[in-house]
């Protein structure tokens, strides 16, 4: 019979249980299309004690990652503690010094340590993959890295942090404030347990940030990533968005421009009637678009015990059928670092503020943005009680840079009855 593989999973909470269970049930199957058992001989988590609903005496126990990670019986170790530091980092180091492989899930990881990770695996001789890291189920890397490795990368985007698209959909549904549904997305168990990270848009930007290390032949620079979460958004803006024929979602693009590499991971319009605009909940959607291929939508569960077990699982498959390239999808010494760009690719914006309702007062708000270059798409008036206007506008393709200068000359007019919201809108 031919050898097996044998597993050391440490962490053994929601994904962690999923590979376990996979594992258990489809022990044939795997072994089928393998070619060779896959097997667990030992796993590690913080408390042995607790009662996750799975068989699990038939593996060693380990409390510490780096031990099980060292373990003779472990040919593989499945980095399942998350956290960009301490001892996933530590266990994962220990594996890859003893020449083992490493399959993870950790995007946190990998965004800010992935270089350093990757030319010390590569110096072994190991593999370090990934595919669970980035929305979840959803094959990205894989598909990125092999299917796509032919192409120039022109464009990669997503939404790839389910509680916020929940958050957003959810608000535009119910017409609900962001606290409401912040409120509900936590009951529900959605969020991290430090939500910054997903609000703030952290966990989207890790992930981003590794897909653009893939996509452009660069070295993963999460620092570069111009970073905003989705705490400014109101009901307003919703309502306002949707009402032009838009939807907000916190929208990670990445593309190479003349200036260098740009990662932004903030709100955007997207047009209502795109498949972006139309992702719903905690679903996550990536779209890549290369010159050969042109553009290709992937839509999944972004999380969950059994999509990202699943991605966990693949990862574990190419090992075992000997299937292991470079990490990044070129070898790690060949990445060159990018040159960080900030949003230099110009884009219409939606504002979206409120006027005193008196004579010429539309006017100097349209004379600020045409002295800033700024040409006026749309614009909408809406009917009022109170003595201020709210007003929309949608501006022609601008420059952020031209953009901040018209906000910044708008006080001056004496007509703003309060302060401009100002939202890319992407072209997807
Ligand atoms: N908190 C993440 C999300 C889970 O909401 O998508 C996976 O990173």
């Amino acid at each position: 019979m031919a050898e097996p593989l044998r597993l050391g999973i440490a962490g053994l909470g929601t994904v962690g249980s999923g590979v376990v269970r996979i594992v258990q049930r489809h022990a044939r199957m795997l072994e089928s299309r393998a070619g060779r058992p896959v097997t667990i001989s030992a796993v590690s988590a913080r408390n042995r004690d607790k009662d996750r609903g799975l068989r699990l005496n038939g593996y060693a126990w380990e409390d510490d990652p780096v031990a099980l990670a060292l373990r003779d019986d472990v040919d593989v170790l499945v980095e399942l503690v998350g956290g960009a530091d301490g001892p996933a980092k530590a266990a994962t180091e220990a594996a890859i010094a003893a020449g083992k492989d490493v399959v993870t899930a950790n995007k946190a990881m990998l965004a800010l340590h992935g270089q350093a990770l990757a030319l010390a695996a590569e110096a072994r001789g190991c593999a370090i993959r990934f595919e669970a890291a980035v929305a979840g189920g959803i094959p990205v890397i894989r598909a990125l890295g092999e299917s796509l490795a032919a192409n120039e990368i022109q464009r990669v985007m997503g939404v790839m942090n389910g509680t916020c698209n929940y958050i957003l959909t959810r608000m535009q549904s119910a017409g609900l404030a962001y606290e409401e549904v912040f409120r509900e997305a936590s009951d529900l168990g959605y969020l991290e347990a430090d939500p910054t990270l997903d609000v703030g848009g952290i966990d989207a930007s890790h992930k981003l940030a590794i897909l653009a290390a893939i996509a452009f032949g660069t070295q993963v620079d999460f620092d570069a990533v111009d970073l905003e979460g989705i705490e400014r958004i109101t009901i307003d803006d919703i309502r306002a968005a949707a009402d032009m024929g838009f939807r907000i979602k916190l929208l990670g693009v990445a593309q190479m421009t003349g200036r260098g590499l740009e990662q932004r991971m903030s709100p955007c319009l997207v047009p209502a009637s795109s498949p972006l605009g139309q992702l719903e909940n905690a679903m996550n959607m990536v779209v890549l678009e290369g010159d050969a291929v042109g553009q290709i939508v992937l839509r999944g569960a972004g999380a969950g015990e059994g999509p990202t077990a699943s991605a966990v699982m693949g990862d574990v498959m190419d090992l075992a059928r000997g299937r292991r390239g470079p990490v990044f999808g070129q070898p790690a010494a060949t990445l060159a670092r990018a040159q960080p760009a900030s949003s230099t690719v110009p884009a219409p914006y939606y504002l979206r503020m409120a006027l005193l309702d008196k004579p010429g007062a539309l006017a100097r708000i349209a004379t600020v943005l045409g002295e800033a270059g700024i040409s006026i798409d749309r614009m909408r008036q809406y009917s009022h009680d109170d003595p201020a206007a709210p007003v929309l506008i949608v501006t022609h393709k601008t420059r952020r840079s031209a953009l901040k200068d018209a906000i910044a000359a708008m006080p001056a007019t004496g007509v703003l009855a309060s302060d401009p919201v100002a939202i890319r809108i992407e072209e997807v």
